[in-house]
């Protein structure tokens, strides 16, 4: 009768809902032969960055290190201890950077960072000794010196004005004299990627490349100082800081973009900038989340219909609430409690599909970062004329060490591209602060030679 006509409309367009969602999803998924596609261009593009003329790269004491560019903004005292026990010992303190000091003038969040600084040799009782400080700067800087580093481009969120093309150090540097209350001696500036590196490869030599999958994405890995064409001498290796975010901005992925990386791109503060960053980091996977859901609410898939307030708001998808959502032990009801904690009311279905949704951003997402990582291990391999080569890549970052799934994926996918390669990570804890100190002591340590 009536009744049974009306269940088999119900069940048709349930059908034809499920039919579209995985359609809409399957353009998240990748072939291996895009995968592979994905590894050539990032090779060309690191031939390319090698050869542009225009490219923009036993101690023991005290070392004072600053944290910007990450998920926290932080201050560390790092003690070195150098001899036959090596040990690092830290004390942190996490500061808030608020969005209008990020947003705000140069000068206003130099001093905001110097006030921190000032409080945390308060808390340590530190304050009248000139410590040595090295700063883990995480964005794209053309190094000149090991303490000189011009910013290129602010990337993930921030946006202080007059810092762009200055030296980031003098801004600190003046910053501190502004204040007139303790001197540091500002020895190093160092990109995250490149403390993470130089973090595992105090305890293991094999570590030459250092990766990011967190708020944001990037790797640096050691280039033969002959490939380096911007570099005098051809003897040795040296650390090139890829800033592989922004690979992609010259249109190179745009055929594997969709809609919603396109949406997420045209609403951020870079737009057309770091776009293979904005399918891979931390920072932009919940976006990604958060347009397809706002689509499939559209397209009455979702939330019977309605988008909600919440449901507009940006950045409410942070990597936790994703790497919560898609751990295998939780039981959909628990799925639906985080989204009722995010102000989303969800139907078991709803949830089944929220689930789905981040599951394919993120798979995604791992597949990409890993096949960016296969160009580099492949490419170092052939720069030694290699068969086989087994390396390290120290790594650190939210995404990795947050999601249930992304590391598996991203290891996974390194080992299926690059198959002459043996490729071991190894989880960095705490890179960026501890590898500015450690290249902070090297780096006194070089000066006291050559006063010597
Ligand atoms: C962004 C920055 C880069 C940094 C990465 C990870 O891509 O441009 O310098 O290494 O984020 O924090």
């Amino acid at each position: 009768g009536k009744g049974a006509a009306m269940v088999t409309a119900v069940a048709y367009r349930l059908a034809e809902h499920s039919r579209e969602i995985t359609q809409t999803l399957s353009e998240f998924l990748l072939s291996t032969e895009q995968l592979l596609e994905v590894k050539k261009r990032m090779s060309i593009e690191i031939q390319n960055g090698l050869s542009k003329s225009t490219h923009d790269s036993a101690t023991h004491g005290d070392f004072l290190a600053l944290d910007l560019g990450g998920t926290n903004f932080r201050v560390l005292l790092v003690k070195i201890r150098s001899g036959k026990r090596r040990t690092v010992e830290m004390h942190n303190k996490i500061y808030a950077i608020p969005l209008e000091v990020m947003q705000g003038t140069g000068e206003e969040l130099f001093d905001h960072i110097v006030q921190c600084i000032s409080d945390f040799l308060d808390y340590m009782g530190m304050k009248n000794t000139r410590l040595p400080l090295g700063f883990t700067f995480s964005f794209p800087c053309r190094q000149t010196s090991l303490d000189a580093g011009i910013l290129v481009t602010w990337t993930k969120g921030f946006k202080a004005t007059d810092c762009e093309g200055e030296n980031v150090v003098g801004l600190l540097r003046d910053a501190i004299k502004r204040r007139e209350e303790f001197e540091l001696d500002v020895v190093a500036i160092v990109n995250d990627t490149v403390g993470t590196m130089m973090t595992c490869a105090y305890e293991e030599p094999t570590c030459e490349i250092g990766l990011i999958a967190g708020t944001g994405s990037n790797a640096c890995y050691m280039e033969e100082m002959r490939n380096i064409e911007m570099i005098d001498g051809d003897e040795g290796r040296m650390c090139v800081n890829m800033e592989w975010g922004a690979f992609g901005d010259n249109g190179c992925l745009d055929d594997m973009r969709t809609e919603y990386d396109r949406a997420v791109d045209d609403f951020s503060l870079n737009q057309g900038k770091q776009r293979y960053e904005k399918m891979c980091s931390g920072m932009y996977l919940g976006e990604i989340v958060r347009k397809i859901l706002i689509d499939m609410t559209k397209r009455g898939f979702l939330f019977r219909g309605q988008i909600s307030e919440t449901l507009k708001t940006r950045g409410i998808f942070e990597t936790k609430f994703l790497s919560q959502i898609e751990s295998d032990r939780l039981a959909l009801l628990q799925v639906r409690s985080i989204l009722q904690h995010l102000g989303l009311d969800s139907s078991c279905d709803d949830s089944i599909i929220v689930k789905r949704v981040c599951g394919a951003v993120s798979h995604r997402a791992a597949q990409l970062c890993g096949a960016g990582m296969a160009a580099v291990v492949d490419k170092i391999r052939e720069n030694r004329g290699l068969d086989h080569l087994d390396i390290t890549v120290g790594v650190d970052g939210t995404l990795y060490k947050l999601h249930p799934h992304f590391s598996g994926v991203m290891h996974q996918t390194v080992n299926e591209l690059a198959p002459k390669c043996n490729v071991n990570f190894l989880l960095s804890e705490d890179g960026s602060g501890k590898g500015a100190a450690l290249i902070t002591a090297v780096g006194c340590r070089i000066r006291q030679e050559l006063s010597n």
